[in-house]
């Protein structure tokens, strides 16, 4: 979408995964969707370096509104939940130099029961623009999958129409996917910021792999469209949940930098492990992620070594720098020692016959200098990454 946003993946924070529909602020204060929690999440991403590393979007996902509209059929936000209203809101995130996030749905009614959108697109565009918002999240539950092709267009139309700079993320064609129908990515490209291409993103190093497989097998080539202003969307980080192992985590940060995907956090910061919140903020990383060309790594190949000896998933990333690339070396195995990968850049399609300068891209150690046809090892932890930047000489 050609609207002057997302030049480069938008990164951030996102409730959804995390805190879920969690509306019991009776029982549970500390951790249901509320202004507090929202306040709090924003303040530590000042205050503890996420702002810094470029997480600057802080956005609430479903179940902030009240289950009525008013009287003209806007949307009325939760008043216990939400006792301020989203300017308020809006306005203490742009204070503290950040972006403002909200969601609503296309259907006539969100997936978790709440007023839709569907029939008051352009009230809705104008509601959230006097907000203040920078980005709407635009779920598609409850609503005709073809029918997206129109609709989600057309919210795009209204929003810029409000004259508000909104970062369009769109669900249109996950919705499609759903229901195994014709997806026009190139249409869902030129109309989105971001695009869900593929199910939500659960707790478990499952849904990695099988979020990584889609991008991986790339059917309709829907990678070849992405780039600044549009790209397509994985889902959020789950990096400090539950779920991932160390190793793990390290495979889904590196291989979301590797796709340019939208890096939304979803994740409790006020105990987020040290080493989690290291991975998230690793300076290396982010800088693979908002590579300037935004180019969305593909899958060169998938090989099983005999005797259980690594389950190799190659990926390439070409880079803004003139004949660079990043390579990434996911390893699917389970048995529990590190496997090696013996290939040649050339191999892979690094073809410059003066060779490249290696380096290792979360801890930026230098591997060495490699010909195409000199010999490269990549030894991977068992459901690790091991992740290279090689410039060209
Ligand atoms: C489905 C979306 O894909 C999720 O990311 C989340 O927004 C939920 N709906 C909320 O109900």
């Amino acid at each position: 979408l050609n609207n002057g946003l997302a030049l480069t993946p938008p990164m951030g924070w996102l409730s959804w995964e995390r805190f879920r529909c969690n509306v019991d602020c009776v029982n549970d204060p500390h951790n249901c969707i509320s202004e507090n929690l929202i306040l709090e999440m924003a303040d530590i991403m000042v205050n503890e370096g996420y702002k810094d590393a470029g997480y600057v979007y802080v956005n609430i996902d479903a179940c902030w509104m009240a289950n009525y509209t008013d009287e003209n059929g806007g949307m009325v936000p939760d008043p216990k939940r939400f006792p301020n209203g989203p300017k308020y809101l809006a306005d203490k995130i742009h204070a503290m130099g950040m972006k403002f996030g909200m969601y609503q749905d296309f259907g006539h009614i969100t997936c978790l029961g709440y007023p839709g959108a569907e029939f008051h697109l352009e009230q809705y565009a104008y509601q959230f623009a006097s907000w203040e918002i920078d980005l709407l999240k635009f779920d598609g539950c409850n609503s005709v999958p073809r029918d997206g092709d129109t609709g989600y267009p057309v919210m795009e139309f209204f929003l810029n129409k409000t004259g508000r700079q909104i970062l369009y993320s769109c669900e249109w064609p996950l919705y499609q996917l759903f229901k195994q129908e014709y997806i026009n990515y190139t249409a869902v490209a030129a109309g989105c910021n971001t695009w869900r291409a593929y199910h939500d993103i659960q707790d478990s190093w499952d849904s990695v792999k099988e979020t990584l497989d889609f991008w991986g097998n790339n059917s309709g080539n829907f990678a070849s469209l992405t780039g600044p202003g549009s790209f397509s969307d994985p889902d959020m980080l789950i990096v400090g949940d539950f779920g991932l192992s160390y190793d793990q985590q390290r495979v889904q940060m590196g291989m979301w930098a590797m796709l340019s995907a939208p890096m939304h956090m979803s994740v409790d910061l006020r105990n987020i492990d040290p080493k989690s919140k290291a991975l998230l903020q690793n300076r290396n990383v982010i800088a693979l992620n908002q590579d300037p060309l935004g180019y969305t790594a593909r899958r060169l190949l998938v090989y099983t070594a005999p005797r259980n000896q690594g389950i190799f998933n190659v990926w390439k990333k070409v880079l803004y720098q003139q004949g660079s690339y990043a390579l990434a070396f996911v390893n699917y195995s389970d048995q529990g020692t590190p496997n090696t990968y013996t290939t040649t850049l050339g191999q892979l399609g690094l073809t410059n016959a003066s060779g490249y300068n290696v380096t290792e891209i979360f801890s930026g150690m230098t591997v060495g200098q490699f010909r195409p046809q000199d010999e490269f090892k990549a030894t991977v932890n068992p459901e690790g990454i091991y992740l290279v930047k090689c410039v060209t000489m």
